[in-house]
């Protein structure tokens, strides 16, 4: 049941704002001032490294995690593809903490690298949104995201969802580590809490989204540039654009760019920069120009702050609201969603189930 929308994918991206409240709910004390995890969850304070492990998407929540993780708890993280980490076997700190995100459970890859794990570990964590699955079974715990069922073959709801629970437990740990005061905590829970209310602000963007998409559908290339928090999400935004739209997009690191991506800037190119006005905004906007001071077409997505601040050239803007930048990646993920989505319908691509594509890849 597509409940009115054109797709699956439409309809998981529009309940994105009532599933993340679900997981808040499901991980917040009754008034919304504490995380409250299953008592089996190892102590987050003692723990010396975390090791997260899965694949595509669930890969670059991963990522994102290692940000918050170090930043916000000073805790060591090693992020890895699970199909590269099941081969290489790497040697693991007995005090390390493995944790795999998948929203099948069943990922043939991340299954392995989770088997491989067994006994080398201080403890195995999933983070899954089926919460009968393998990877759910084979885990020491298992803490399940509560997105709902995922329909649509391009995975949304949760992306979005794998981000809050692994950002609530990197708030734990912060906390844990004493690495966050009480009152910071209880800015970022609030914030958290009104997300929901802000992921409703940020769906109704459609008008200038569909006008990007329509840019994008024309183009044989496309770049998406992020820095810190948004790299990942510049890596997620890549991906769904390719996934759905066939077109052909890649992800770097904003301050990569004149380390070769450059080469690749002209007037055909679009250039995706996902950007809220945060610490790192004026990098951006010197990345910016130097895309625009070679013909590039920039599409930048921001808050008004920093739309305001990108100032001259000329680009395209989509104007998001404005949320906490530590809880940036998750609201970011709609317009990297919506893009792709709008533009796989300008391109007339199957949405839904995309080309060579499966839900769950249970296979190498
Ligand atoms: C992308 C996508 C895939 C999955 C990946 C992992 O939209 O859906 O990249 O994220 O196959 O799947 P799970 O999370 O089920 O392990």
């Amino acid at each position: 049941d597509k409940g009115g929308h054109r797709h699956f994918m439409a309809k998981e991206i529009a309940e994105q704002p009532m599933v993340i409240g679900n997981a808040l709910r499901h991980y917040l004390t009754e008034a919304g001032d504490d995380i409250r995890l299953p008592g089996d969850m190892p102590d987050l304070g003692q723990v010396e490294r975390l090791v997260l492990v899965a694949c595509g998407t669930a890969y670059y929540a991963c990522l994102t995690a290692k940000y918050w993780f170090e930043q916000l708890a000073g805790l060591p993280v090693d992020v890895d593809i699970a199909s590269e980490f099941r081969y290489r076997e790497p040697p693991l700190a007995p005090g390390t903490l493995a944790i795999f995100v998948s929203q099948s459970g069943e990922t043939a890859d991340t299954l392995a690298a989770l088997r491989y794990c067994r006994d080398r570990v201080a403890g195995i964590v999933a983070v899954v949104n089926v919460e009968e699955s393998t990877i759910a079974r084979a885990s020491d715990l298992a803490l399940p995201i509560h997105a709902g069922a995922e329909i649509g073959v391009a995975s949304t709801k949760a992306f979005t969802c794998q981000l809050t629970v692994l950002l609530l437990l990197a708030l734990r740990a912060a906390r844990a580590r004493g690495r966050m005061d009480a009152a910071r905590l209880a800015d970022l829970l609030s914030a958290l809490r009104g997300l929901p209310a802000t992921l409703n602000t940020a769906l109704e963007i459609d008008a200038p989204v569909r006008e990007v998409a329509r840019d994008l559908s024309a183009a044989r290339s496309t770049l998406f540039l992020g820095r810190g928090l948004m790299y990942p999400l510049a890596l997620e935004g890549a991906l769904k654009l390719k996934e759905i739209s066939y077109i052909h997009a890649e992800a770097y690191a904003s301050g990569e760019l004149k380390h070769g991506p450059i080469a690749l800037i002209d007037e055909t190119l679009p250039v995706i920069v996902m950007a809220p006005c945060d610490a790192l905004f004026d990098k951006t906007v010197s990345n910016m120009q130097e895309v625009m001071a070679r013909g590039g077409r920039i599409v930048l997505v921001s808050d008004a702050e920093g739309v305001e601040a990108a100032g001259g050239g000329t680009f395209r803007a989509i104007t998001m609201p404005v949320t906490d930048p530590v809880l940036a990646p998750i609201l970011y993920a709609l317009p990297a969603q919506l893009i792709a989505y709008h533009t796989a319908i300008a391109k007339g691509t199957d949405v839904d189930q995309p080309r060579n594509l499966a839900k769950s890849v249970t296979v190498e």
